[in-house]
């Protein structure tokens, strides 16, 4: 079962609890909280106070991308804020099998992020640790971009690897492009600005569920 993540970056930061609201009215059962630091990004977006008070206005998983330098500091906080699944990068973590183990032993399910220039080799090592591959489909730090189309056979390449794994894709997915991501094998998609623009977020979400399940 493919299952839909909407960003809440493109959301109305002034208006989050209505706006999670909605989508979750309209069937989505994750929501995808991207925090980033203006370092290993360069945009700086929330962090754990807003994540803290959304638990409580959030029914289905949180899934927390941390596109953070040094993501172990703050592990911990992320876990007890209530982060379902927390999301490292792989070129933010020099010990990444520590990370991972300490994401676990907080009780959250754990996954690696790769950015686009990154290779899907560097997984082979970590992959029989990991709940979930996070492939990223944009450079990570702003909504809104376009789609690399290179990251189609990177989710193939993931799929050979570890074919049971969750597969999550993230930046410039539309309802165009969301079908060839789902074929190649991706079954936690990630949309901010194909689900929240012009306040049509549940008619976007009940037509992105139409596509999975075609
Ligand atoms: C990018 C973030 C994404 C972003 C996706 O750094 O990780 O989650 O919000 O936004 P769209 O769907 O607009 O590309
Ligand atoms: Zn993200």
């Amino acid at each position: 079962m493919t299952h839909l993540a909407p960003s809440i970056l493109a959301a109305d930061f002034s208006n989050l609890r209505d706006d999670i609201k909605k989508v979750e009215d309209a069937g989505v059962k994750y929501m995808h909280l991207d925090v980033m630091d203006g370092h290993f990004v360069p945009n700086i977006s929330f962090g754990l106070p807003v994540i803290k008070s959304l638990r409580a206005h959030i029914k289905g998983i949180m899934d927390v991308h941390l596109m953070v330098t040094n993501p172990d500091h703050y592990i911990k906080e992320y876990t007890n804020a209530g982060a379902d699944i927390i999301t490292v990068h792989y070129e933010a973590c020099i010990h990444l099998n520590r990370t991972i183990e300490l994401i676990k032993t907080n009780g959250a399910k754990a996954a690696v992020a790769i950015n686009p220039a990154t290779p899907v080799s560097v997984l082979v090592d970590i992959i029989d640790y990991l709940d979930m591959v996070l492939v990223m489909s944009v450079n990570p730090g702003f909504g809104g971009q376009k789609f690399i189309s290179n990251t189609l056979k990177k989710i193939r390449q993931v799929k050979e690897l570890a074919p049971n794994i969750l597969v999550e894709v993230d930046g410039g997915i539309t309802l165009m492009n969301v079908k060839e991501i789902t074929q190649a094998g991706a079954n936690l998609i990630v949309a901010g600005s194909s689900v929240f623009e012009e306040g049509r977020s549940q008619e976007n979400v009940k037509n992105f569920y139409h596509i999975f399940e075609r």
